[in-house]
């Protein structure tokens, strides 16, 4: 059964829509023993900023019964490491287009790590977190309004060479207002949801799970949020949309496209099964034929 799963993101062709999310798949090297990575769409690697970050204090994870809570507190090696040494690993094993994912605390720092990120060659897309719930400033400040998320993906359009991509928070009262903010400043597209704000309780120490006391909610328990956010937001710019939020199967990436999403990330999955993205792309044809489906391009928006 051969079924037409290629999708395209502003010119980028992806041989399937399945994308591992930021910070669920690290630099794609831990998940090479489970199985070849090349048969992924993209990769969205792990949030770079522009120095190294060790990230906030442990516990970072706490599980949840729909999903967990993480408050990683972007770590990751910096930009010029990432480049040097983890861009250059990878380029060796996956040789399909690479999503840069970066975040920042400052214009400037978005600006700094873009400037250098857009000049690799296998970088095909370039992720805007704007939306990282576990850090103090930046992060997610810039993605809950709308003038601060125009004022990024300005400052990054103007020196990226490679599409944008504005990666959008939940944890906002209308996400539409922010998503188009974005496009009229530019953006060539967005990314949502990242994680919903959540916290845990230890019953026995009657203390916060977290070191940080709240965390970032992902997993299955968010699909429906994420679906319902994605829905809205194309309904309402002209800019593709990549959809995640709790994607844990191949019908789940069907039904987010049938929402208006053009590709799909998978995160929270991929922590509790490595082959997460694997299956789901593998069981992909089956569900199209269950549904008759030839391309997935023929999705077209539910109304
Ligand atoms: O804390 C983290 O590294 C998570 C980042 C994010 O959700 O954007």
């Amino acid at each position: 059964m051969v079924k037409d799963l290629h999708v395209t993101l502003s010119g980028v062709e992806l041989q399937n829509p399945v994308i591992p999310a930021s910070g669920t798949f690290g630099f794609g090297q831990e998940f090479r023993p489970y199985y070849d990575i090349n048969m992924l769409g993209s990769i969205s690697f792990k949030g770079t900023t522009r120095e190294a970050r060790f990230g906030n204090p442990t516990p970072r994870i706490a599980e949840c019964p729909a999903g967990m809570l993480n408050s990683v507190g972007l770590q990751n090696p910096g930009v010029d490491h990432v480049i040097a040494e983890e861009l250059p690993r990878l380029r060796e094993v996956f040789h399909q287009p690479i999503m840069a994912n970066i975040s920042g605390f400052s214009v400037e720092d978005y600006v700094t790590a873009v400037e250098k990120l857009t000049q690799e060659e296998q970088v095909a897309l370039l992720e805007i977190n704007i939306s990282c719930p576990n850090v103090r400033h930046g992060g997610m400040a810039f993605g809950t309004s709308p003038e601060a998320a125009a004022e990024i993906t300005g400052a990054v359009k103007r020196v990226a060479t490679k599409p944008v991509y504005m990666k959008l928070s939940p944890n906002v009262t209308d996400i539409v207002s922010i998503a188009k903010a974005c496009e009229d400043a530019g953006a060539d597209g967005l990314s949502l949801i990242n994680t919903l704000l959540g916290m845990r309780i230890d019953l026995k120490r009657r203390k916060p799970v977290l070191a940080n006391i709240m965390g970032g909610y992902s997993g299955p328990g968010i699909f429906p949020v994420a679906l319902r956010m994605v829905y809205q937001v194309t309904g309402a710019v002209k800019i593709p949309v990549i959809g995640m939020g709790g994607i844990s199967s191949a019908r789940d990436v069907l039904e987010m496209m049938m929402a208006g999403a053009k590709a799909v990330e998978v995160g929270a999955a991929n922590l509790v099964d490595p082959c997460a993205c694997k299956t789901i792309i593998e069981t992909l044809p089956q569900e199209m034929e269950k549904l008759g489906i030839e391309r997935l391009t023929d999705i077209t928006r539910v109304e």
